[in-house]
């Protein structure tokens, strides 16, 4: 079929033809930015997931759906240099430039924001807001933060809007900033001023104690997305296609779901290369088994191979030996059994590559799991497994 006419996305953030199995995440961000638009509250939603199930594709619909009612929306992808309230305070210099305040209004939050001690007003008029977060306490950053959203949020209110942030890969944020934003949306929500967070991450965001953790809880549900639901799946595989009219056979269908298993990234490949292969509509069961060994080295290279580029000899040895043990979450013990190693002798090894974000901490101690579905699978497909007596003694 036309390649010119693929509905399919196969790449990071394209938003999908169908955005199948986010129901739930999306009426809840309706009701939210409905209910602040009335001076109201309620929950919002830090998105946990393994890359590659739609965290990102989430986070723009939700720009979409906060725009569409008036909204204000900021949206980031964070990374480890990344200082999330130095971003944020530009963002409210924007947001209050783009909000066309009147002078009675502008002297205002200028007079609230002089006396800051790490968010700092520049030039003699208009908003500009320099931020120095050096020597200051966490409760100074967190109250002054406090001040900033305060401020925005009555104004955007004034005009009938709101803001919203929109914050992605947010397990590079440090755990500082992270309290700090939660207490000062905190703050905001006592008082009822239209502004919010909506976040996506890996699922080791920062961890949160005590006060920080309860108003979390009080602020966000933390919905884990993961592989669709088959119904989900077929619905993700078969609309985009079936939109222009090309439907596929029941057993390529059949086929198509038993291979990607429900992951979004396996979908669109799949569909993409069975659509391109295809000479005729419907696209058949061979179409799909001739397209799943081509979407096979696509999704390779581009959301494994990249990993694994990042990884020196000795961690990708580490990765293999995971993948010896099938599908995750894997105990420590039995990774360095497996390399026939103590567990204290790999465990730099094991640090590194939760560092690069190739594998993370789960929730159970001492256990760690691939930050990609299905990594295991490639790791055996990409190397060889050598038994510990096979293997030369280094040392
Ligand atoms: N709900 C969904 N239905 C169908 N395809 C999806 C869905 N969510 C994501 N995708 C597709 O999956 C891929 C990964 O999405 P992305 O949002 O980049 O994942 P993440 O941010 O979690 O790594 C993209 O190709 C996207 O088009
Ligand atoms: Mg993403």
């Amino acid at each position: 079929m036309d390649p010119i006419g693929n509905p399919y996305t196969p790449n990071a953030g394209s938003r999908p033809h169908e955005l199948a199995g986010r129901a739930g995440e999306l009426e809840q961000f309706r009701v939210l930015v409905g209910r602040l638009k009335r001076g109201a509250t309620e929950q919002s939603m830090i998105i946990r997931g393994l890359r590659g199930t739609g965290k990102t594709v989430l986070l723009n619909a939700f720009e979409d759906r906060a725009e569409s009612e008036g909204f204000l929306t900021y949206y980031h992808e964070l990374t480890p240099d990344s200082s999330l309230i130095g971003e944020i305070a530009r963002d409210v210099e924007s947001a209050l430039a783009r909000l066309k305040l009147g002078a009675r209004a502008s002297k205002t939050v200028r007079g609230a924001l002089e006396h800051l001690g790490t968010i700092k007003l520049t030039g003699p008029d208009g908003i500009g807001l320099a931020v120095d977060l050096r020597k200051a306490d966490e409760g100074t950053i967190a109250g002054d933060l406090s001040e900033l959203f305060l401020q925005l949020g009555g104004a955007a209110a004034s005009k009938g809007s709101g803001v919203v942030f929109l914050l992605d890969e947010v397990q590079f944020v440090s755990e500082i900033e992270f309290r700090s934003l939660i207490s000062a949306l905190h703050r905001a929500t006592q008082k009822n001023v239209p502004i919010t967070a909506a976040a996506a991450g890996l699922p080791q965001i920062p961890r949160l104690t005590g006060e920080a953790r309860s108003y979390a809880e009080r602020l966000f549900t933390f919905p884990v997305i993961a592989s669709l639901s088959e119904g989900d799946a077929r619905v993700a595989f078969v609309e985009p296609a079936r939109h222009q009219q090309v439907d596929y056979e029941e057993d390529a269908v059949a086929l198509a779901l038993a291979w990607t298993r429900g992951y979004p990234f396996y979908i669109q490949q799949l569909g993409k290369h069975a659509w391109n292969l295809a000479k005729t509509a419907p696209i058949t069961k061979q179409d799909v088994e001739a397209a799943i060994p081509v979407a096979q080295r696509a999704l390779d290279t581009s959301i494994y191979e990249v990993r694994i580029q990042r990884a020196t000899r000795e961690e990708r040895r580490y990765m293999r030996a995971i993948a010896e043990l099938g599908e995750g979450p894997y105990r420590s013990g039995q990774i360095a059994a497996k390399l026939g190693r103590r567990t204290t002798e790999v465990s730099m090894t094991r640090q590194h590559l939760i560092d690069k974000g190739l594998t993370y901490a789960t929730e159970d101690y001492g256990h760690v799991d691939f930050t990609v579905p299905r990594f295991d699978e490639f790791m055996r497909r990409y190397m060889p497994y050598r038994r510990p007596s096979q293997r030369k003694r280094t040392s």
